[in-house]
């Protein structure tokens, strides 16, 4: 690190965790500003709550440093961190009235009584838990015991908030609620939230940033928007946002890419780290598709409608190829929509998929 440039508020520095034979995170190195969000999303088992565990102090890494402003916490007890921490598995003591609850981290480092009561009235405040701080938890909704959640991480004051999927148990209206109110939570206070989830609505809803984890490796970072339009693996292409596959193959001498299975063409650059062969991976976010109806000049792919589903604002067609192959473009929702058996041309502007050398 150069002296002239001020140290990143944490940095996780090629941290390394395996368990026996499972490598649970592989050389992960993440560099997290004061005032950002980010959050980690990885499908099941990919090493989520490993990392956010190395960042508390509840696990050590096998190899690797983690810095928070500057410092090097990586043999720091949890407590001397200033970590708070909102996880799905422990998240309020039943038999505790929301005070004491939010009390507790405070009786950890040993606050004096006024401390506490200050404390208490700030939790109440920003929260807006009035009314509600003598009650027990099973006498809150879901979306008030969430609060209650994060209030105990945030109650300490704490230089970070770590959260683990911490809305996975709430329907999905709360959650949506409460994704509103986490983020503008954080914007608050002005310390860094890193938020653990494997759900990509809720990653991409809530964050600046989005480090993609995959077996244990840091797949993609980059801003949400970033991660969305512009894939850099096909992992991320395949796990952000809803996409088609397609194999298709390169032709070098004009320019072009074929999808063989249903005889569609389209110009395309060329593809880095290609083989021989020219096979590559297409992938098409299903909002993406073009769809018209079909005529004696049209140039897509051959579909006739088998199904449609309605979503809010959107339409959902369930599209069947020629060869039976299914595919599903989501569509504003138009007066003139489609209707089952209707046969159109499927398309997508060739700027808007996302190619790459085909896997294996
Ligand atoms: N204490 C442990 N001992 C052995 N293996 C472990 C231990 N903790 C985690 N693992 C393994 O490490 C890998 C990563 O686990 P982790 O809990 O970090 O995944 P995750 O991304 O949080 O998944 P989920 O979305 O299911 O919570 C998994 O293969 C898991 O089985
Ligand atoms: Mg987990």
């Amino acid at each position: 690190m150069s002296p002239t440039k001020t140290a990143p508020y944490i940095r996780i520095d090629a941290v390394s965790r395996q368990y026996g034979q499972v490598r649970a995170l592989h050389d992960l190195s993440i560099d997290i500003d004061k005032h950002e969000f980010i959050a980690i999303l990885g499908p099941s088992g990919s090493g989520k709550s490993t990392l956010l565990r190395l960042i508390a102090g509840l696990d050590r890494p096998s190899s690797g440093k983690i810095f928070i402003k500057g410092e090097d916490v990586t043999n720091l007890p949890p407590h001397k961190r200033g970590i708070g921490m909102v996880f799905q598995e422990f998240l309020l003591f039943p038999h505790r009235t929301v005070r004491e609850n939010l009390a507790f981290p405070l009786r950890m480092t040993r606050e004096t009584p006024e401390k506490i009561v200050e404390r208490l009235e700030w939790a109440e405040g920003i929260l807006s838990l009035g009314g509600l701080m003598d009650r027990y938890p099973n006498q809150l909704s879901g979306g008030q015991q969430q609060r209650v959640a994060l209030g105990r991480g945030l109650v300490a004051n704490p230089t970070l908030l770590l959260l683990d999927e911490p809305l996975a148990n709430l329907d999905r209206e709360l959650r949506q609620e409460m994704e509103v109110e986490i983020r503008r939570y954080q914007k608050q206070l002005g310390i860094p939230f890193i938020y653990v989830t494997h759900n990509q609505e809720e990653a991409l809803s809530m964050s600046d940033r989005v480090a993609v984890i995959h077996k244990g490796r840091l797949e993609a970072l980059g801003e949400r928007q970033a991660i969305y339009d512009h894939p850099t693996t096909p992992f991320v292409a395949r796990f952000v946002g809803r996409s088609t596959r397609f194999d298709g193959v390169f032709d070098r001498s004009s320019g072009n890419i074929t999808i063989k299975a249903h005889d569609y063409t389209f110009a395309h650059q060329p593809v880095d780290g290609m083989g021989a062969d020219g096979r590559v991976d297409v992938f098409v976010k299903n909002e993406r598709f073009e769809l018209s109806p079909w005529t004696e000049k049209s140039t897509g792919i051959p579909c006739s409608v088998a199904d449609v589903v309605l979503r809010g604002p959107f339409v959902e067609y369930i599209l069947e190829t020629a060869n039976k192959t299914r595919i599903i473009a989501v569509q504003p929702k138009r007066k003139d929509h489609l209707s089952i058996g209707d046969r159109v041309s499927l398309s997508w502007d060739p700027a808007q998929c996302h190619v790459f050398a085909a896997e294996g």
